[in-house]
Parts: C-alpha cells; sequence; structure tokens
C-alpha cells in the first residue's frame, strides 16, 4: 500500500536494525484518514471470505481495525491484555510469549463475543515473530470458530511471523513488507532488485 509505505519513509524512525518507531502515525498519534485508508484495504481484500467478526488486540491495533470491521459491517472485537474490572470469568484466554519484551502475557476474550460458526479476520499494526497473532488464532479456536486470515499494517519479513502463520495455513496479508532496517533507511520486499 503506497500512502503506507510513503508514511512509513516520510514519518517513521528507524530505530535500530530491529525496531521501527511509527508513533507519528500509528503507535502514539494517530492518522485517522491513513488508518482508514488501511481499514479499507483489509475490508477488500477479505470481502469475499464472509467475515462475521473482526479480531484484534488492545492498544495499537484498534485504530486501523476500526474501518476494516464498520466497511465489512461486522463487530470489532479486541482482546484484552489485562482483564477489565466488569469482565466476567467467562473468557477465552491465551498465552502470548513477546521475544521483543521477553515477558509471557495472557490475553482475554469474553465468551460471549465469539461463537461457533464465526468468520473471523484477526487484524494487528505489527507483525514481528507472529505470537500475538498466534494467540488470537487461539481464543478464535477455543470458540470454535475459523480463521479467514491475518491483516497485518507493518510486517517485519526478517522475523519469522509469517513463515510460522503460512505454515500452519493461515492466509497473511501485510500493507507494508520491510525487508530491512539499516542505517536509518527502511527497505521494502517489493523495492528489492535482482
Ligand atoms: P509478535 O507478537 O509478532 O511476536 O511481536 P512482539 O512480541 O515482538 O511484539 C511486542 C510488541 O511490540 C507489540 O506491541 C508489537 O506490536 C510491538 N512491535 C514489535 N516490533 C515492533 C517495531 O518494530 N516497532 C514498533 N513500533 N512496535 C513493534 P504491544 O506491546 O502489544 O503494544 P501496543 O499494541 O499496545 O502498541
Ligand atoms: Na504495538
Ligand atoms: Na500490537
Amino acid at each position: 500500500m503506497e500512502q503506507l509505505k510513503q508514511a512509513i519513509r516520510e514519518r517513521g524512525n528507524v530505530l535500530s536494525d530491529q525496531v521501527l518507531k511509527v508513533d507519528t502515525f500509528l503507535n502514539h498519534q494517530v492518522d485517522v484518514n491513513l488508518m482508514a485508508a488501511i481499514g479499507e484495504e483489509f475490508a477488500r481484500l477479505f470481502s469475499e471470505s464472509g467475515i462475521t467478526k473482526v479480531l484484534t488486540i488492545e492498544s495499537s491495533g484498534i485504530a486501523p481495525s476500526f474501518m476494516a470491521a464498520s466497511t465489512l459491517g461486522t463487530p470489532l472485537i479486541f482482546a484484552r491484555k489485562k482483564k477489565s474490572l466488569t469482565m466476567n470469568n467467562d473468557v477465552f484466554v491465551s498465552s502470548v510469549y513477546s521475544f521483543t519484551k521477553q515477558e509471557t502475557n495472557d490475553i482475554t476474550v469474553s465468551k460471549d463475543f465469539l461463537d461457533a460458526g464465526d468468520v473471523v479476520l484477526i487484524i494487528d499494526d505489527f507483525l514481528a515473530n507472529g505470537q500475538a497473532a498466534l494467540g488470537l488464532i487461539d481464543i478464535v479456536h477455543q470458540a470454535g470458530a475459523h480463521v479467514a486470515g491475518i491483516g497485518i499494517v507493518i510486517e517485519k519479513s526478517f522475523q519469522d511471523g509469517r513463515k510460522l502463520l503460512e505454515e500452519q495455513g493461515y492466509r497473511v496479508e501485510s500493507l507494508a513488507r520491510v525487508h530491512q532496517l539499516s542505517e536509518g533507511r527502511v527497505t521494502f520486499v517489493d523495492e528489492l532488485t535482482t
């Protein structure tokens, strides 16, 4: 998605060869027009998939998912990282290990919001090692529902996430695929010359 790649080039900040900072439009300040365009692109990619729910994870997955759910005409559910005060114990739980943060966190979704028979589009802001996506997939399966695919805003293609998800047979649609972060510059997969 050209508009997204341009935002990454012009407003992103390469913190290291592993980490891309995009606080200017995605992870802190939110460019709502760009998020709307991203959501519409996810909806277009999965328009033939019979999606009944969009599932993401708080906090940064919510903004890019909003317009996807709106366009597809489905509810948007976000998995919680901390149990909310009003949440009862009827929840699906999955443990997610973050290699980046070197910690494990439980993510939860109330059983009220996912049913067997749901066809779910999973969306997240970043795909690194794929552990968050695998946790969300686990929760969809606990509900007896079907995963139609995974929509990612920014994929770091030099990490293992896509490989892991594709090996398990999932459709992965990433709107920007970062091949390399090096010397302050971003190289995208589709810019590679042979
Ligand atoms: P994984 O799920 O793909 O295995 O990813 P990982 O554990 O490495 O990611 C942990 C957190 O770091 C996630 O956010 C993820 O979105 C974020 N992250 C991973 N790589 C990058 C990067 O290069 N740049 C930025 N900006 N973030 C990255 P989170 O802790 O869930 O936070 P949030 O959703 O509340 O923002
Ligand atoms: Na994040
Ligand atoms: Na995230």
